[in-house]
């Protein structure tokens, strides 16, 4: 997988200033063969896929469950689509239990080509985030 420039987003608690949590997202390139069966056969054989990445995502204990990691994650999901990139995908890695289960939670699928590497469509994050479908997911879904 080819990883690009990362930036880092940090959550600040108002009055504080403290860091109530993070997360980095880069844009990077994804074998279409190690996509989940649901993403794959709506693409063309496209060797590499462009998507976006959170390279790490964390809460700090004191404000972990009150959703701040769904928040962080949807904030992510709504930079990605944004980004001018075209993702197709938003992936994550997830090095514990704990992270697998958090992302799994959230829709993320498990690709095959590298472990510990979940993955969901940007058209799912669209429907989920109430946003449009990007028109170059469409394009591809009338492609199939
Ligand atoms: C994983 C982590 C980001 C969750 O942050 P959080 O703010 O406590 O999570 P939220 O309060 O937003 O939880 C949102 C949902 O995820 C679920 N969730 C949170 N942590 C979970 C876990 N360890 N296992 C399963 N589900 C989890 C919650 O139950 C909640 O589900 P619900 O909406 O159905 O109630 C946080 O525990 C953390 O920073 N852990 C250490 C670093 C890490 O593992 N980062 C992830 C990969 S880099």
């Amino acid at each position: 997988m080819v990883a690009r420039k990362s930036a880092c987003y940090v959550a600040i608690e108002g009055g504080t200033d403290r860091i109530a949590g993070f997360y980095t997202l880069s844009a990077a390139g994804i074998p279409l063969a190690g996509l989940p069966e649901g993403l794959r056969h709506r693409l063309q054989e496209d060797s590499i896929l462009s998507a976006a990445r959170i390279g790490r995502l964390a809460v700090d204990i004191a404000f972990q469950g009150r959703k701040l990691g769904s928040a962080l994650l949807i904030d992510a999901a709504a930079k990605a689509l944004a980004a001018g990139t075209e993702p197709h995908a938003l992936i994550a890695t997830a090095r514990t239990a704990e992270a697998k289960a958090f992302y799994g939670q959230h829709g993320f699928e498990r690709l095959r080509f590298e472990p510990g590497c979940l993955a969901i469509p940007v058209s799912t994050l669209a429907i989920l985030l109430g946003a449009e479908v990007p028109s170059y997911m469409a394009t591809a879904a009338r492609a199939a």
